[in-house]
């Protein structure tokens, strides 16, 4: 059965609910991410994207339903993957007050790197993502992009596995996202499994090998950008898929 063979993420009617809220942000949602895929997260804003990847990564508990990374139950064993999946979050999460280069090895050293090797690392992704030039300068004077940039490889510097990437090309330009792009699909062809979130329907059609629509705390569709397609009739592309499963009403 491919959940047991081939999948690295398994996701079984998972639940949420925040303290205080009306309602779950999760209402029994069901995944399954094949080993080696590029796979696209999608829905529109409170869809509980960054709530289900949030869980993925171990930073939020979660209610109800049964997670499974490379065939770990999270709920028993989280420390034994730990190490091998990578965050790159949605808000920047760097120090301001630190130039890109010495968060770097912030977060190096936060993975257990430490000394000659953890130097050679930084070195690589300063190199990677063209960083080299702004190494010496403070967060706080950095431009969105570049922050973006730092954010990046500051998820990736313990050369993870599995890496969740929540909207990693928000305010970036065309260059900088071009960039990106090569580096997840070099990436991935090296086997690093990757979840990619973004509301660029173009990249996700261009990126990932499949896909799951997911709106108000349910998974309404899964499969490759052309099953999507197909399955939908008179759309034509992704963009028509997801105005027609998840409407045109505005979320709060
Ligand atoms: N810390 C929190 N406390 C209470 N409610 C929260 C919290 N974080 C998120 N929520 C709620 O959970 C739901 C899902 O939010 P989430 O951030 O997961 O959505 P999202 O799909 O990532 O949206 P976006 O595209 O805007 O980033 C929303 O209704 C949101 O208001
Ligand atoms: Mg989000």
């Amino acid at each position: 059965m491919l959940e047991q063979s081939q999948s690295i993420i398994l996701v079984k009617d998972l639940r949420k609910k925040y303290k205080g809220a009306e309602e779950e942000a999760l209402k029994g949602i069901d995944l399954v991410v094949r080993r080696g895929e590029l796979f696209g997260l999608i829905g529109p804003n409170s869809a509980g994207k960054t709530t289900l990847i949030s869980i993925l990564c171990g930073l939020l508990k979660y209610d109800e339903g049964m997670v499974e990374i490379d065939g770990i139950n999270m709920k028993f064993d989280y420390k034994k993957i730990k190490g091998k999946i990578g965050l790159i979050p949605q808000e920047i999460a760097l120090h301001s007050s630190l130039t890109v280069k010495e968060n770097l090895n912030y977060f190096g050293s936060l993975q257990g790197i430490t000394g000659k090797d953890l130097e050679n690392r930084v070195e690589d992704c300063l190199t990677i993502l063209q960083l080299h030039q702004h190494s010496n300068k403070k967060i706080s004077k950095c431009s969105g992009g570049i922050k973006r940039r730092t954010n990046l490889m500051a998820g990736l510097i313990h050369n993870p596995s599995i890496v969740f990437l929540d909207e990693p090309t928000l305010g970036v330009d065309v260059q900088s996202r071009n960039l990106i792009f090569e580096y997840l699909q070099d990436l991935n062809k090296l086997g690093v499994t990757i979840v990619y979130t973004t509301h660029y329907m173009r990249e996700v059609e261009s990126l990932c090998s499949r896909v799951a629509i997911i709106d108000d705390g349910h998974r309404i569709v899964e499969g490759t950008p052309k099953e999507l397609i197909d399955a939908n009739i008179g759309c034509f592309d992704l963009t028509q898929v997801f105005i027609k499963l998840t409407g045109k009403e505005i979320r709060d």
